[in-house]
């Protein structure tokens, strides 16, 4: 995700932004820039590419007490010099620095463009230079106010003005930003690492407070001018853990940021109850498909899984999920109008790509789903929907696959709508209970004690198997997943009605079996099998919905899971799967953020 450091005060600028930005490296960038205030004017520089590259376009600069600086992860428009940060107005008087997402951008960028304003880059940051620039007459911090009252989405933003060098506006909704305070100097950034070692005290900004930065004073208040009293918080972490927020592996971290993940992938897509993506311009392929191929590897096919079945149930096309190294080389009996969507967080793997471009070499239609802006399958793929789980450090993927629902979710509630397959109040009613999963997410994480407890116990054995129907095998076969690339533990995924028919004779005394009960009508049925597992001596851990914990009784152990449409149900079950997985790595010593034998991207066949 995006990093942003801001510097006022009477010392040099310059050299502490790009120290901050570099403190923020860890959060994932493709490119970086500098406003910096020169003999009455902004100078900005921005690059694609690393921090050094910037270091080297910014050559040898004077000394300056007022500077802002952005690391960008793209979101809208590719990595590029002029997608990058800080973004300037017309005049130049200006300049911003932003990290979320203005979800109306699109609808502000053509009124601004109507009006005569000249935009330089893609991005949706730069109506907010723009928007700055109308409202701005003689004081800056009104015109942010004004600006802001018209953008819908999140935001963590700093802004300059070379007619008020003494002065930085920032304020914040939904994206996290920090005021570092120094004596003499005042900081702001997206992230406390960014000031460690300058300073131990900060204010976290809390969503719609605005500050105004001097030298010697951090004036809070809340969106309509109303100052708010804050408590200084004493930082007391040390640098290696502050990257990680705070927790002790990014993993847990990411596993943590997945309500946020949720909400930026969401955002502006769902619009009066209904799922947007006309501008893909592709509702003529989504209409017309005869039958859906999902490709993808690891977590991301798994995500594929559970797409197929909403696509399947909501929008009534034919879908089959394929393991891309398996795809490359079938002989699939293409029709013309088949759509094959591809599912990539790192828009990077070789035998999704080499998928990919097997199914444009028959001439069909490709879709991409991936996070990374302007990767590999992005570019190739005839169109793309972008997952917004910024960055992903850990080796094993938490916040990216439960993005990867989402827009599999939106998808599937986009097509229903085109070919009205669905009953319009039950899709309206499944889009707003789509809006409602982060904070179902954020209640199952409460649960994380419980899951470590689980893990304390079972954290010497051997062998595990996940068990589930219908979406919960699903999910079943990225718990196991899961589980094995990090604690190193053995773990089998099955079908729960497919385990008599061989695999039940691996079940003995003590071993675990983690079942999933979310599918409501499919309880009974996944009763009778945990039955046939507990004769043989095995121990079961139900994760079901809190409404069906009765049926359950007679499993040893229970996680409770908020009552969820069953449709929706993947999206909270596999965090405890994710939790489990996570505390079996740490309590068996392993290395949980880089697991053995395994990588980030997989670039090779
Ligand atoms: C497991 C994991 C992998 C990836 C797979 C595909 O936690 O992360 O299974 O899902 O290597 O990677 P992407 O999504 O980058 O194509």
């Amino acid at each position: 995700m995006c990093g942003i450091m801001g510097y006022i005060g009477r010392g040099d600028a310059v050299p502490v932004i790009i120290d901050g930005l570099s403190k923020l490296e860890y959060r994932g960038y493709d490119s970086a820039g500098i406003a910096m205030y020169q003999d009455g004017n902004l100078e900005i520089v921005k690059k694609k590419g690393r921090l050094a590259d910037l270091v080297t376009a910014l050559g040898l600069t004077d000394k300056t007490g007022l500077a802002i600086g952005h690391t960008r992860w793209a979101t809208h428009g590719v990595p590029s010099d002029n997608n990058a940060h800080p973004h300037a107005d017309c005049t130049g008087r200006i300049a911003v620095v932003h990290n979320g997402i203005i979800e109306n951008y699109a609808t502000l960028r053509k009124d601004l463009i109507l009006e005569g304003h000249d935009f330089l880059s893609e991005t949706d940051t730069e109506v907010l230079a723009h928007l700055i620039e109308k409202y701005y007459t003689d004081s800056l911090e009104e015109a942010v106010r004004r600006a802001l009252s018209c953008v819908h989405g999140s935001f963590a933003m700093a802004v300059i003005s070379k007619d008020e060098p003494e002065r930085i506006i920032a304020a914040k909704k939904d994206s996290p930003l920090i005021i570092g305070l120094g004596q003499g100097e005042n900081y702001v950034a997206s992230d406390i690492p960014a000031i460690l070692g300058r300073t131990s005290r900060v204010y976290i900004m809390e969503d719609n407070e605005f500050v105004v930065l001097t030298s010697d004073s951090a004036e809070i208040t809340d969106i309509n001018g109303q100052p708010i009293e804050k408590e200084v918080f004493e930082v007391t972490w040390d640098p290696v853990s502050a990257e990680k927020g705070g927790f002790d592996h990014f993993m847990l971290k990411e596993i943590y940021e997945q309500p946020e993940a949720i909400r930026k992938t969401l955002a502006g897509r769902i619009q009066g109850g209904r799922v947007d993506f006309s501008a893909l311009e592709f509702d003529e392929v989504f209409e017309k498909a005869e039958k859906i191929f999902i490709v993808a590897c690891g977590t991301a096919y798994h995500a594929g899984l559970v797409g197929r079945l909403a696509l399947e149930k909501l929008a009534r096309v034919p879908v089959e999920t394929d393991i891309a190294s398996e795809f490359r080389y079938r002989d699939v009996l293409w029709k013309p109008r088949d759509l094959v969507i591809v599912i990539s967080q790192s828009g990077e793997t070789a035998d999704t790509l080499a998928a990919l471009r097997e199914a444009k070499r028959h001439g069909i239609k490709v879709l991409a789903i991936t996070n990374v802006v302007g990767s590999a399958v992005a570019r190739e793929a005839d169109r793309v929907i972008y997952t917004h789980a910024g960055p992903e450090i850990a080796v094993a993927s938490t916040k990216a696959y439960i993005t990867q629902l989402v827009v599999m979710y939106l998808l599937a509630l986009y097509v229903a709508d085109l070919r009205h397959t669905y009953e319009d109040k039950k899709l309206t009613g499944l889009a707003s209970e789509l809006l409602y999963m982060d904070t179902m997410v954020e209640q199952v994480l409460k649960e994380h004690n419980k899951v470590k407890k689980l893990a304390e116990k079972y954290k010497g054995v051997q062998s595990t198997f996940f068990l589930g129907r219908g979406l919960d095998y699903a999910v079943a076969m990225e718990g196991a997943l899961k589980l094995k690339e990090i604690s190193y533990v053995h773990a089998e995924a099955y079908a729960a009605g497919e385990l008599k028919h061989g695999p039940l004779a691996l079940i003995d005394k003590g071993v675990p079996v983690l079942t999933l009960i979310s599918q409501d009508k499919l309880v009974e049925k996944s009763m009778s099998n945990i039955k046939e597992v507990k004769a043989r001596g095995a121990v079961v851990v139900a994760i079901c919905k809190e409404n069906l914990q009765e049926e359950c009784q007679e499993c040893d152990e229970q996680i409770l899971l908020p009552r969820v449409n069953p449709i929706l149900a993947p999206l909270v079950s596999v965090v405890p799967l994710q939790l489990f997985a996570y505390y079996m790595a740490v309590l068996r010593g392993a290395d949980v953020d880089k697991p053995r034998n395994l990588a980030k991207s997989v670039t090779v066949e």
